[in-house]
């Protein structure tokens, strides 16, 4: 685990230049970069960003494929959609191949659509080789919680399942996320996280060991052989204590 601390007025640059950074050194080593982006808002002006400085990376977009880490099944062009901010924030603005850009179909039944997306996952895995995804961008709740996997729900203790879906509650509705299994097999996890509110469970999810993971399931998210960064400003880790390691 690596942790990136920003000054809260670096958070949305460096945030930006980590990722394609990223994107930049597996386009390097490999034909192809799989990314799963995040839903929420603290990515958006991240994603923004990206679009202003990405030239000077020379990106290859249209050999990148793109994904989702979860999804609220609202209408595809509803605000809420994590993959239609994803798309008018950011995708629409690179020249990507509109082939390789893969959302949760949230006119199904949450069952139906997370069927539907672990099957899209598996045939993307068999048709391009590749055996994992390259970077999963996530972000955290206050609650701790990341994708849509939320404090004490019982779909916490699935180990098996790559993708789920299920009715949260009343405030959140029904979901779509991937699971632990999937992004921890991943080659490279970034949290993005700012903010004041988010520092107690960064507190746990990062240093509190003791820390129960079906309470901040952020904690879940342990790579087995990827890299976990976490990018955190300065308001979102005030409950760090800065000697621990
Ligand atoms: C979602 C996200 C979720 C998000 C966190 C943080 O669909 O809401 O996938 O996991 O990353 O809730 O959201 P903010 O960035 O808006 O604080």
């Amino acid at each position: 685990m690596d942790i990136k601390l920003v000054l809260n007025e670096n958070f949305v640059s460096i945030s930006a230049e980590v990722i394609l950074n990223s994107i930049q050194k597996k386009l390097k080593q490999r034909p192809t970069c799989s990314i799963v982006l995040s839903g929420g808002s603290t990515p958006i002006p991240v994603y923004e960003k990206i679009i202003k400085i990405w030239h000077e990376y020379k990106i290859d977009w249209s050999a990148c494929y793109f994904f989702w880490g979860d999804e609220r099944m609202v209408p595809a062009d509803d605000k809420e959609n994590n993959a239609h901010n994803g798309i008018i924030h950011l995708l629409d603005h690179l020249p990507v191949d509109k082939n390789k850009i893969f959302r949760v179909d949230t006119g199904l039944s949450p069952a139906e659509a997370a069927t539907q997306y672990s099957h899209t996952i598996e045939a993307f895995f068999s048709e391009t080789g590749n055996k994992n995804f390259d970077l999963v961008l996530l972000g955290m709740g206050s609650d701790g919680h990341t994708l849509s996997l939320f404090p004490h729900q019982p779909i916490l203790k699935d180990m098996v399942s790559t993708v789920t879906g299920y009715y949260v509650d009343e405030s959140k509705g029904s979901r779509v996320t991937m699971m632990p299994i999937l992004v921890n097999n991943s080659s490279g996890v970034v949290f993005l996280i700012k903010g004041e509110d988010k520092s107690l469970a960064a507190y746990h999810v990062i240093q509190n060991n003791l820390a129960d993971k079906y309470s901040y399931p952020a904690k879940l998210i342990q790579p087995e052989d990827g890299n976990l960064l976490f990018i955190i400003d300065l308001d979102a880790a005030s409950q760090l204590d800065a000697c621990a390691g």
